[in-house]
């Protein structure tokens, strides 16, 4: 049987983690890499497999330029080639801009756009290998509509939609199809590792998607790929009315509670 082989960035926790299982559920060969090896290697022992070496765990700080060339490397060589990438690796940074510090700005740029354009770099070989191949970038909602105190990770989230709008034409001659995932709030760890110096106050997660359900959307746009997919249709709406109608869109964000103290709920 010939299983797809998939490379899975931030694999140790949240979507990342739920990609991953979903895909090796439906018999993919995954590479997952992130920061924190005990998480890989409690994931890597769950993941149905036939035999040893079925699946690779990779132990990489993708800020470092040489450390994700040289990951990436090891999963082509592992599978022989990639069929799938997902660009999933991020982080958070809930602070107004009056709060921005210039070392933790960087850190978020490193890791959310940079990483993604130079593991695109080091991956495009081994995609070129692959059959049918696939990149999917998950992106957020923030991406397609900055929101008051999320000005910095809004900025590095409309990179990746940038980046994948552009691979997407890019790519095209090569046979590599790419798509975009805009999730909204979703139940992960990120809010709670995110830095937020003021202390401002996480969405709910009682009405957050589950990881498992970006994972099974990842799963779908293997499947049949798309330019751009959100996960509710009132993201789409507010993406594009964001466009069509900025101040409409303004407005209706504006009759949110955005900055209430820590401890008193809030929207995001
Ligand atoms: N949760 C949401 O509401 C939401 C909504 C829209 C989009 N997203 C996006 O979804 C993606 C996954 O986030 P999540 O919610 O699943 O958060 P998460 O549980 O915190 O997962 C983030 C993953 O990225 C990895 N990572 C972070 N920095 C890294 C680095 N320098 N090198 C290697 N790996 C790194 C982390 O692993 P290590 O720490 O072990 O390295 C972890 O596996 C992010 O791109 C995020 O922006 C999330």
């Amino acid at each position: 049987m010939q299983h797809r082989t998939a490379l899975v960035t931030g694999a140790s926790s949240g979507i990342g983690a739920a990609t991953a299982r979903v895909l090796a559920a439906q018999g993919y060969r995954v590479a997952i890499l992130a920061r924190r090896e005990d998480r890989l290697r409690t994931l890597l022992a769950e993941l149905p497999a036939p035999n040893e070496g079925h699946h690779i765990a990779l132990v990489c700080d993708l800020t470092d330029p040489v450390a994700l060339e040289s990951s990436v490397r090891r999963a082509g060589e592992h599978f022989g080639s990639l069929d799938l990438l997902v660009a999933n690796a991020g982080i958070g940074y809930r602070a107004r801009v009056e709060d921005l510090e210039p070392t933790e700005l960087r850190r978020l740029l490193a890791t959310n756009v940079e990483a993604v354009l130079l593991g695109a770099k080091a991956a495009l070989p081994w995609l070129r290998r692959g059959v049918r191949p696939n990149m999917v970038l998950v992106s957020s909602v923030v991406g397609r509509r900055g929101m008051p105190t999320m000005a910095a990770y809004a900025a590095s989230k409309a990179a990746v939609c940038s980046i994948g709008e552009a691979l997407r034409l890019e790519w095209a001659p090569y046979g590599i199809r790419v798509s975009l995932l805009n999730p909204g709030v979703t139940a992960t760890e990120i809010f709670e590792r995110q830095q937020n110096p003021a202390g401002l106050h996480d969405p709910e997660l009682d009405r957050a998607d589950p990881p498992e359900r970006v994972g099974e959307a990842i799963l779908r746009l293997d499947r049949e790929p798309e330019p751009e997919r959100f996960l509710r249709w009132k993201w789409r709406w507010l993406g594009a009315l964001s466009i069509l109608w900025p101040g409409a869109a303004d407005r209706l964000l504006a009759s949110r509670e955005w900055m209430p103290p820590p401890g008193h709920g809030g929207a995001t």
